[in-house]
Parts: structure tokens; C-alpha cells; sequence
């Protein structure tokens, strides 16, 4: 692959185009009166198409502007309360990217208080079968589930998916931390989801490949290299590597996440031609899976170098699938 194209332009007036959002309270809520553009024009639409919408912009503004009850899923990956610069060479354009997650005096208290009314539009823009996946570690997870109880209900909260990887050193006075948290939640009862089916081994020395009726219904065994299997519904922990240096998907945005990761959320929690927002969206990694996998896309991000990037690999995501290996057509919205 041809990871370093000629850099585009930093700026691309062409393709940007002014969203009428105003700060004033008033406005925001006219826009949340209006229903939504989700004509084939606005999301793109036609099969050769991007199918979504791309907005640079601070995520507070963009929620609020959007009416309530339309979104199937939301993915969040906000900056997790690392209290750093987190910062990133690209590999597909000459710049380094960086995001802010320093918080100042306000410390864990603050960050919640940030965090906390995009987690009460998130609810609000979901329809009535919709969930959020929300991606956190151990700095704020904790707090951050406390919020999420108060916020959807204690009732609402489904799973507390443990990524696992490898990746990183090891420490010499505690448990190396190999993993991240993704807590889901429900608006309400009637969400959807379905996992997916995985091996699992039988550690009996008398199980042999065949039907077995257990009274309850038939299971069917199998084997391989590794011993007998069935197959199961897949569990809540998570085992995917991060990306590693040489990754063809890898674009070097700061804690790009891999595609892996949203395909299996994506998949089990939507159907064909539903829609998925994030609205941290990063380097883009939602927006091109869900383009993949024939999703509507909603995307935001506040740092434009974030939103060209996802630019960048929404267009290629696109091409992959068209006869023009020259699409253009994906406008950046500003606010
Ligand atoms: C952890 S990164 C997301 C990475 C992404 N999941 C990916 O795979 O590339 C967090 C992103 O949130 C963005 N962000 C932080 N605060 C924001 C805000 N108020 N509005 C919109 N975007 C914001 C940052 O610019 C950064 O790109």
C-alpha cells in the first residue's frame, strides 16, 4: 500500500462547508425541532457513495443541533483522563497529530463534569432499540460508570467489555495493564444485540466430533489441530492486538483504534443500512467500518487535522468498493 500520497492540503475550502449552528440557546433548540437531513442527498445515498455525514466541530454544539430518537448506535472514544499531550507521527501526511487530555485544576471531578452533558445528548439522540458503546481505561472508567447508572440507569447498563492486548512492557512493582474497558448501555429494554459464535474447547478426554443430544436441544462438535470444539456465544472479554507499526490500516493518528474492534461491535449491535455515530471520531475508524459494512455514518471531531485524516480514509474506504477510483465526494461540515 501507498502509505505516504502527496500530503493534501491542510485547508480544503472546496470540500467544507458551513453548518448553521449557532451558540444560542435558542437556535439549538430550533435545530433540535428540525428533523433530520436524512435524504439520500445528505448522507450520500447512492451505492457508489459515501454514506454519512463529517463534521469539524466541538461535539457539544453538533448534539445538540441534532433531533432526538434517530441513532442506532454510538461508539465514544473520548480522550481518557491521561492528563497528557497525546501525540502520534502520521503516516500519511507530513505532520504529527496530537489531541489534548490534560485537565488542569479540575482534575477527575472536571473531567467529569465535561463529559457528562455529551453523555446525556448521546442518550437523547438514540432511538428507542439504540446502544452506547463507551470506550475508557482504567483512569476514568470507574468514575465514568457511576455517571453512565445516573445517566441511563443502573438497569440499562448490558456489558463491561474487557479488551485485551498485548502490546507494551511489562512493570516490575504491579500487573502490566493490558487492557481497555467498553461499557455498554441501553436506552431502553428493547435494544438488539447478537453476538457472534466462537470455538470453545472442551477440556473432556471422551468428547468426540458429532451430534449430542442433551434433552434440551442438539450441539454439534467438531475438531481441529487444538482438540474438540463447539461453538458459543461470544463473551465479554475481547481478545484483539492493538495495531501494530507495520499495520496496513495504521495511519498514525493517536490511539487509532483497530478496525477489528469496531467490527465486531458494529456488526453484533446494527443491521444493514442503520445508523452510527461518533463523535469523537479521531482518525475515522468507525465511520470506515460502518462504510464497509453498509452503515450510515455520523462522524465529529473538534481538531481538523483528526477530521481530514478521516477524510483521507473514508474516501479510500469508498473507493475500495467503486468504479471511481477518483470519488471526491465527501464534504467536511464546519461549525
Ligand atoms: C481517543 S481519540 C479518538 C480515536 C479514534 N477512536 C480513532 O480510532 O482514531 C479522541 C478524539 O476526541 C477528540 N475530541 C476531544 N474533545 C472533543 C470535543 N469536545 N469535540 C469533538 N472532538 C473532541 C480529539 O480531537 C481526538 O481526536
Amino acid at each position: 500500500m501507498q502509505l505516504k500520497p502527496k500530503p493534501e492540503k491542510r485547508a480544503l475550502p472546496d470540500t467544507v462547508t458551513a453548518l448553521n449552528v449557532s451558540n444560542k440557546k435558542s437556535k439549538d433548540h430550533a435545530d433540535q425541532q428540525r428533523p433530520p437531513d436524512m435524504s439520500p442527498e445528505a448522507f450520500g445515498g447512492k451505492d457508489e457513495q459515501g454514506t454519512g455525514l463529517l463534521y469539524l466541530c466541538d461535539n457539544l454544539r453538533i448534539m445538540r443541533a441534532l433531533p432526538e430518537n434517530f441513532i442506532d448506535l454510538i461508539y465514544m472514544d473520548p480522550p481518557f483522563f491521561t492528563r497528557k499531550e497525546r501525540r502520534a507521527r502520521s503516516r500519511i501526511r507530513e505532520s504529527v497529530d496530537s489531541f489534548e487530555d490534560k485537565w488542569g485544576s479540575g482534575g477527575i471531578e472536571g473531567y467529569i463534569k465535561w463529559l457528562s452533558p455529551r453523555l446525556i445528548e448521546a442518550r437523547r439522540l438514540l432511538n428507542s432499540t439504540g446502544l452506547i458503546y463507551l470506550h475508557l481505561d482504567w483512569h476514568a472508567v470507574h468514575y465514568v460508570k457511576v455517571e453512565m447508572d445516573r445517566i441511563f440507569g443502573y438497569n440499562r447498563f448490558i456489558n463491561e467489555i474487557i479488551w485485551r492486548y498485548r502490546t507494551g512492557g511489562v512493570s516490575k512493582n504491579m500487573f502490566a495493564r493490558k487492557h481497555d474497558t467498553i461499557l455498554a448501555y441501553s436506552k431502553t429494554q428493547e435494544y438488539r444485540i447478537e453476538p457472534w459464535k466462537e470455538k470453545a474447547y472442551t477440556k473432556s478426554r471422551y468428547r468426540k466430533a458429532g451430534k449430542v443430544n442433551y434433552g434440551s436441544g442438539d450441539a454439534e462438535f467438531f475438531r481441529d489441530s487444538n482438540g474438540v470444539y463447539n461453538y458459543v456465544n461470544a463473551s465479554d472479554v475481547w481478545e484483539i492486538p492493538y495495531i501494530n507499526s507495520q499495520a496496513k490500516e495504521r495511519v498514525g493518528y493517536p490511539s487509532q483504534k483497530p478496525e477489528s474492534l469496531l467490527e465486531r461491535i458494529i456488526s453484533s449491535s446494527t443491521r444493514s443500512g442503520d445508523t452510527v455515530a461518533d463523535f469523537f471520531c479521531g482518525s475515522g475508524t468507525t465511520g470506515v467500518v460502518a462504510q464497509k459494512l453498509g452503515r450510515r455514518w455520523i462522524l465529529a471531531d473538534k481538531s481538523r487535522d483528526a477530521v481530514e485524516v478521516s477524510r483521507f480514509r473514508l474516501l479510500d474506504a469508498v473507493r475500495a468498493n467503486n468504479v471511481r477510483k477518483d470519488y471526491m465526494g465527501i464534504k467536511i461540515h464546519e461549525c
